[in-house]
């Protein structure tokens, strides 16, 4: 256990890049290895679950290397070619490679044993055992679909219709690239847009990919099974998912002004900036532009009052990760911001609705919480703090919390900042660059 607090700051200002989006460096990676040729990364993100990935796809017999410039390469095996893992393949934290990785396997013939830390261990895998055995691949799993599991890959796929019946671009993207490996053509079914990172990226590989509207707003995204896959180069954007914790600490600590450079702007992943915006947030979005077949900007992001709003649950999958740090916001907004349709997040790093309803009550903040629902009241101001927040094994509680003690009061301490690694190596010293007060705790700084 390793803690760290966060103390009211002075205005934060300057320029920051955060660090490589973790949906499409895993993304790269995977695809990268199916395809033939080499593929160069600029931009990884070198945190622990992007690695996960990288020394899983290692053991399927991928070359994956990183040069010393910092540029990633990746030999890959060609579609159909990953060989046998001699070893288990240990996830980690993160849901993404696991899920992301059986889709994958589940139309290989060949047998892979996967497990992770205590965190994926808890998390729910019967979403993507389902669709991926009617390609007829068998998962040998713990009781309630938990990992440790076996993926007992199938010679012989067949191609597949499926229906998502959670909103999970994690599902959707197990469904496409088990599919890629399908004679056929193989569809998913979202009745709600969720991230489009992997459709984007086969559609960049040279995969033949269909969209198409089924009313009700449902979309069928259909892969032609069996494509020529080939290297491609891949810059990867700045997270949003990680931007959103200088972003939100620059709107909460009065006089603040900052630039986040390079940042993903994918519409499927921006529902936090249309929030804090309607929160009356100033984020202007700058020098637009398309890299790698993803869309990238420049946030210039200033401080000023915010005030609660009602956001809707369609909203949802554009900012599934983000709830946490929205929070952090709604607590320091005047009147009270209401989140519907977060049922989800019960089943992310932790129990995120819970972690974020005990952690607001512990700094001081009002809050109700339901089954999928938060309200919390904003103080107006700086909160209360002078909490101590359990992090159980999750980055993005942690990182939020942190985010909220720039406001308080009385210092925030988080219990363990080691899980911050997975998705954001570097944070505090991102933050504190651009005037944050994040530091081992009580120290007394
Ligand atoms: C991710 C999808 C989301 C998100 C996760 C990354 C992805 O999960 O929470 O951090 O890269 O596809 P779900 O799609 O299961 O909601």
């Amino acid at each position: 256990m390793n803690p760290l607090e966060s103390r009211a700051a002075k205005p934060l200002s300057g320029t920051a890049r955060v660090p490589g989006d973790k949906s499409i460096s895993h993304r790269a990676l995977l695809i990268g290895a199916l395809a033939t040729g080499e593929t160069v990364v600029e931009g990884l993100l070198e945190g622990e679950d992007v690695l996960r990935t990288a020394a899983a796809l290692r053991a399927l017999g991928a070359a994956v290397e990183r040069d010393t410039g910092g540029v990633w390469r990746i030999r890959g095996r060609g579609l159909g070619g990953l060989v046998e893992p001699a070893e288990i393949l240990d996830m980690g934290n993160s849901g993404t490679a696991a899920r992301l990785l059986m889709g994958i396997l589940a139309s290989h013939p060949l047998t892979a044993f996967l497990t992770g830390d205590a965190s994926l261990c808890r998390r729910p895998m019967a979403r993507v055992r389902a669709p991926l055995e009617q390609f007829g691949a068998q998962i040998i799993s713990r009781t309630g679909d938990r990992m440790p599991l076996a993926v007992i890959g199938t010679a012989d796929p067949m191609p597949v219709r499926y229906q998502l019946p959670v909103a999970s671009a994690q599902v959707k993207s197990a469904v496409l690239l088990a599919g890629l490996n399908t004679p056929g053509r193989t569809t998913a079914v979202e009745l709600q847009p969720t991230r489009d990172h992997t459709e984007r990226m086969l559609l960049h590989f040279g995969a033949e990919l269909e969209v198409a509207e089924e009313g009700d707003g449902a979309l069928a995204v259909t892969v032609a099974g069996q494509p020529e896959l080939t290297a491609r180069s891949i810059q990867v954007p700045a997270d949003v998912s990680s931007a959103a914790f200088p972003l939100v600490g620059a709107l909460i600590v009065p006089d603040s002004e900052i630039v986040l450079s390079d940042v993903g702007v994918n519409p499927r992943r921006t529902g936090l900036i249309e929030s804090l915006q309607e929160m009356g947030a100033e984020i202007r979005l700058a020098n637009p532009r398309d890299v790698a077949g993803e869309p990238v900007a420049d946030l210039h992001v200033r401080a000023g009052p915010l005030s609660g709003v009602a956001v809707p649950a369609s909203r949802a999958p554009s900012m599934i990760d983000e709830y946490p740090v929205l929070a952090a916001a709604a607590a320091v907004a005047r009147g009270k911001t209401v989140m519907r349709g977060i049922g989800e997040l019960r089943v992310k790093e932790s129990d995120r609705l819970a972690a974020i309803a005990r952690g607001l009550t512990a700094c001081g903040i009002e809050v109700e919480e339901g089954e999928d629902s938060l309200v919390v009241h904003g103080c107006g101001g700086r909160v209360p703090g002078g909490a101590t927040i359990r992090t159980d094994l999750d980055h993005r509680i942690a990182m939020a919390f942190l985010v909220l003690g720039l406001a308080a009061g009385r210092a925030v301490t988080i219990d363990d900042c080691g899980p911050i690694d997975t998705s954001f190596p570097g944070f505090a010293a991102l933050m504190n660059g651009l005037g944050a007060a994040i530091g081992p705790a009580g120290k007394g700084r």
